[in-house]
């Protein structure tokens, strides 16, 4: 049992509320490791599927077990036709985030293993989830074009499914290979807000179904993972700026904040940023689309310095910074953007979700339950008085 002490801290930062072996942030030195391994390895050498079976597992993948992983992605994919159904009859403008989390509890109808709650079966919905996450997105994409949805190919991978989905065309190499390194990028990042939701509800015994819905409605906030989608909306919107300094200085004058910028846990570069720069630059140069990743660079540019004028230089690019432009230079529509993230951090969240709900790595209190210092009317341990409408209309 867990000492109970009295605290206080204003939207917990830098509370400890856990022990986790998922992941790691080093925030001063921008380091970002999975399960032991540095996020610049993994990038650089690990596919999605493999990152995925190293969270879900603990371990890397041999070549036989990332085999037999793809296939249970594979087999898992197919979506149950109602969910297909309840899809066609949503109203066409409706946010794929929104589309996303209400699937979950639509998916989780269709388990079989719903009510087994060993660490087996959790792993086994987990991937269920992963595979079904992104089918659920390209539907969705879809269907809201009056389309059919694809059928998930098996001569192709989970990355190249996803494109193949979306577009109704096999991907190219480059686009697979850039895509597959976002969803390695993305795929955890310790006690963020999206995670934290998942495992706190989780805490209650609440089906890994429930953590992951809860999950995805924190990740849509724009401070959050839907981050992405406002520096997408924030490019498009100054393509036509002539001065992107004089702009960064006025929103910070008026107090708003440069989107894809900033970190909660990292004062340095964010790592993933590095990355998805580059991916940026090197997808613009190759694809002749290099106005928007010389914009982002101008942002940038212009926000460290105003940042660096008014004594915050912690603050640089996140991983939504670059990932706008490189999803953009995809082919992927603004609104899909976060969804994206999603289909990645799915993976991380099931590991936090399997982690909560084993108490592998820690014993705690089976319950998530901060205290909130009551600051509202306040007419002592009797109560106020509270005076029934009838009587109260009756006297006037
Ligand atoms: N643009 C302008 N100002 C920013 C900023 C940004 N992107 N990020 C932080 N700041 C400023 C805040 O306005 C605040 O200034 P103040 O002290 O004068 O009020 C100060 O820095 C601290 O901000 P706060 O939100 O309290 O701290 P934080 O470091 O925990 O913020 C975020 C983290 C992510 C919420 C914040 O950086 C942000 O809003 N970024 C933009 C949204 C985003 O990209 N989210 C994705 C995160 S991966």
């Amino acid at each position: 049992m867990t000492e109970s002490v009295n605290v206080k801290n204003i939207g917990l930062r830098g509370v400890t509320v856990a022990d986790t072996k998922v992941s790691f942030i080093d925030g001063k030195k921008g380091v970002l490791i999975y399960r032991g391994y540095r996020i610049e390895d993994l990038a650089q050498n690990a596919s999605f599927p493999e990152v995925a079976f190293l969270l879900l597992h603990g371990v890397p993948p041999d070549n036989m077990q990332l085999a037999d992983f793809n296939e249970q992605l594979l087999e898992a994919s197919e979506i149950p036709a109602y969910v297909y159904d309840a899809l066609k009859h949503y109203p066409a403008d409706a946010r794929p985030m929104d589309v996303l989390q209400a699937g979950i509890p639509l998916l989780a109808m269709a388990d079989p293993e719903l009510s087994d709650d060993t660490r087996e079966a959790n792993i086994r919905k987990g991937i269920r989830l992963i595979a079904r996450l992104p089918m659920l997105v390209a539907a969705w994409h879809r269907i809201r074009q009056g389309l059919p949805p694809l059928p998930a190919e098996s001569s192709l991978s989970h990355t190249d499914n996803f494109l193949y989905q979306l577009h109704g065309i096999k991907p190219s190499d480059k686009a697979t290979q850039v895509l597959d390194t976002c969803l390695v990028l993305h795929a955890d990042h310790t006690f963020n807000a999206s995670t934290f939701s998942c495992r706190q509800v989780v805490s209650t015994r609440a089906h890994i179904y429930a953590g992951v819905t809860a999950g995805i409605g924190a990740l849509s906030g724009s401070l959050h993972g839907g981050a992405n989608a406002q520096v997408m909306k924030m490019l498009l919107s100054l393509q036509d700026e002539k001065d992107v300094a004089a702009w960064v200085s006025k929103q910070l004058d008026k107090g708003e904040r440069i989107m894809g910028m900033g970190h909660a846990v990292y004062k340095t570069m964010d790592p993933r940023a590095t990355f998805l720069k580059e991916m940026a630059l090197s997808l613009g140069k190759e694809s002749g689309q290099r106005q928007l990743v010389s914009l982002s660079r101008q942002i940038e540019e212009a926000a460290l310095i105003e940042f660096k004028k008014r004594g915050k230089t912690e603050i640089k690019p996140n991983v939504d910074f670059y990932s706008a432009s490189v999803y953009h230079l995809l082919g992927i529509p603004t609104d899909l953007m976060t969804p994206i993230f999603a289909i990645s951090r799915v993976a991380g969240w099931a590991a936090h979700i399997i982690e909560e709900k084993t108490g592998e790595a820690q014993e705690k209190p089976a319950l998530y339950r901060p205290k909130a210092e009551y600051i509202g009317q306040y007419c002592g341990l009797m109560g106020c008085e509270f005076k029934p409408l009838e009587k109260h209309s009756s006297k006037e």
